[in-house]
């Protein structure tokens, strides 16, 4: 096979401190070990991506990497009889892009637990405006309705509610029926999130939390993408038997709380792990995706296509918080 392109993360250097992004040609004997070879045509741009190509978190596990945590395709070689060539699938979570090369290159191997075979009403492109984000926005509302969320308890908080996971919040959770009260700090994403489903968009500084380790019920669940001082605050204003799903750390990894909405309102603080979700979670959710839960506003949500050459610049935006919604990638010209 002739070298392809790929966005290659390299090992910290003395001189810049830390990890470098290169787009090069590599060969398939450099790309790390999987008993499935995908010919990538999307990938998508998640925050850890973001944090990975720009060397502002260490993600990578292993250096030389390519990035990329999502990616769809068609299976060109396969020692698993369950896989077949020339099948649609999508490759996602289980170290992909962090222990192993990932979806930011025109092939890729993959590991069978990572790959799902692409679900009945989602094509390759509509699984990468979905991705990590959607799956994860998905995996939260799996969470919190099995653990006895509805409607009648109150609204859902969104936080970060513009991001990729947020917009996905914002749709699963209003078509399950929930009203949802979304925060953005960009006030150019209020019309959006209104159109994906929020029954209100509030900045973070108008929210009007207290800082009281109990305060007043505001909101019957909490979908929080950014962790620190707003997750502890929104954890106060939970209803009885609510629940918090604890996403992201946008802002901050902190969460310097007290246990009082735990043990006093039965408040539930549930943890969600794209990456590790076990095989046949990952596939029942990914399939409700492509059915039931698909969101009705998934193109709305893509804001931007670009060309493998121009991920890094895309990467650079969203750690700027300069982008709402999602942005694909087009691994393969004409797609
Ligand atoms: N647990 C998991 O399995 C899992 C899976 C996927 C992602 N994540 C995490 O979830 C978070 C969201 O991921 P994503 O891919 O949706 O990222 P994203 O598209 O960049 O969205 C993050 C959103 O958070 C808000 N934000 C950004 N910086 C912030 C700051 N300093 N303070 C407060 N809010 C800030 C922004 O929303 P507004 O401008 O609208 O406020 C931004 O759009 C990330 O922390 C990511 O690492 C976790």
């Amino acid at each position: 096979m002739n070298p392809f392109w790929a966005l290659r993360v390299h090992e910290p250097t003395s001189g810049i401190g830390h990890a470098y992004t290169n787009l090069e040609q590599i060969k398939l004997e450099q790309l790390t070990q999987g008993d499935v070879t995908v010919e990538v045509h999307y990938s998508g741009i998640n925050f850890k991506d973001a944090l990975a190509t720009t060397g502002r978190g260490k993600i990578m596990k292993r250096y030389p990497l390519n990035a990329g945590i999502d990616a769809a395709g068609i299976v060109i070689e396969s020692r698993n009889p369950q896989i077949k060539v020339g099948q649609k699938v999508l490759v996602a979570g289980a170290g992909t892009g962090e222990s192993f090369d990932g979806g930011f290159a025109e092939i890729m191997r993959a590991n069978s637990e990572s790959v799902v075979p692409l679900p009945e009403g989602l094509d390759l492109r509509e699984a990468m405006i979905l991705g990590t984000a959607g799956f994860t926005a998905a995996l939260a509302l799996h969470r919190m309705l099995e653990n006895h969320q509805k409607p009648p308890m109150g609204p859902i908080l969104v936080t970060g509610a513009s991001g990729g996971v947020g917009s996905f919040a914002v749709q699963l959770f209003s078509q399950m029926g929930f009203a949802v009260h979304a925060v953005s700090g960009k006030h150019e994403a209020i019309r959006y999130l209104e159109t994906l489903g929020a029954e209100k968009v509030i900045p973070p500084s108008e929210l009007g939390l207290g800082s009281r380790p109990l305060e007043s019920v505001k909101y019957g669940g909490v979908v929080d993408n950014v962790g620190g001082k707003l997750l502890t605050q929104a954890m106060a204003h939970t209803q009885l038997w609510g629940n918090i799903c604890c996403i992201g750390l946008a802002d901050s990894p902190d969460l310097h709380a007290t246990v009082l909405p735990l043990i006093l309102r039965g408040v539930s603080l549930l943890g969600v792990s794209s990456n590790n979700t076990p095989h046949e979670l990952r596939v029942k959710l990914w399939n409700k995706l492509g059915q039931e839960w698909k969101p009705r506003h998934l193109e709305r949500t893509l804001t931007r296509t670009v060309e493998l050459k121009d991920a890094m610049e895309a990467c650079e935006d969203l750690m700027h918080r300069r982008v709402t919604g999602r942005i694909l990638v087009r691994i393969r010209q004409g797609e």
